[in-house]
């Protein structure tokens, strides 16, 4: 069965006021989406209950962020509990500011995605290489370090609710975008991985969506890659243009 193209819009600590918030939610509410996208997008978490009421039926919302416990003095966190339980569908995990910001390591992000799914959320895992590492040829390496531990604490029925986000770090909020060709090889290694340490069937049904400066300018190249099932769009889905992103192939 072919992967279904899917777009994530990571609004990250943006909008800063509701008003912005809604103008936005009013520009996907009215505009023409292509119905064969999943379409996703991740408000901070002030904003959840407000955006999932406000937004049309056809676009999921999803956190950016939860914990591995279901309640307790953790003072500052959300559960994955609290988010099925506020009707959210979906989290982002280990998105790189929270590995570099907040110190987050791939054994706690295993931790998170195996108790979000354990909750009944979808999980929208993020790995991806600094430039650094890139030009030590290390993209592979790197991206197969973070997966591993999810990969030893997920069965593989699970990973139909994982979505992989291929983000490398340079590429994230600085204007510099993979290049088809990058993306496309790095996907590839991501996909190989799967087929050996899971099963070919997950290798094959699981989807790899791309992120890093993802624009309206560059989405639709990218989106003719065979191993790019789509997108996490960080600064251009706070605008107009995340509806062309969306659309990119059509
Ligand atoms: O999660 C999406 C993200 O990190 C990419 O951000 O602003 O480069 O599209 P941006």
């Amino acid at each position: 069965m072919p992967r279904q193209f899917f777009v994530g819009g990571n609004f990250k600590l943006n909008p800063a006021t509701r008003v912005a918030k809604q103008n936005l939610i009013n520009i996907l509410n009215k505009a023409d989406i292509d119905s064969n996208v999943e379409v996703v997008i991740a408000p901070p978490a002030i904003y959840l209950i407000p955006v999932l009421e406000a937004v049309r039926k056809d676009i999921k919302v999803s956190a950016q962020n939860s914990y591995i416990k279901k309640s307790g003095a953790f003072t500052g966190e959300i559960s994955p509990a609290q988010l099925v339980d506020a009707g959210i569908p979906y989290v982002i995990l280990g998105h790189s500011e929270r590995r570099t910001l907040f110190h987050e390591t791939s054994d706690l992000v295993a931790e998170k995605t195996r108790v979000a799914l354990d909750e009944g959320l979808s999980v929208i895992l993020c790995v991806g290489e600094t430039l650094a590492e890139r030009e030590a040829n290390k993209t592979a390496q790197v991206v197969q370090d973070q997966l591993k531990p999810v990969v030893a604490l997920l069965k593989p029925e699970d990973w139909k609710k994982v979505v992989i986000a291929y983000e490398p770090v340079w590429a994230i909020g600085t204007g510099k975008v993979a290049t088809s060709a990058q993306a496309q090889e790095a996907h590839a290694d991501i996909r190989a991985y799967l087929k050996q340490a899971v099963t070919p069937e997950v290798a094959e049904s699981t989807r790899i969506i791309y992120g890093g400066s993802v624009t309206a300018a560059n989405s639709k190249e990218l989106a003719t890659q065979p191993d790019v099932d789509g997108f996490l769009v960080g600064g251009a889905s706070l605008k107009p243009e995340f509806v062309d992103i969306i659309n990119s192939t059509r």
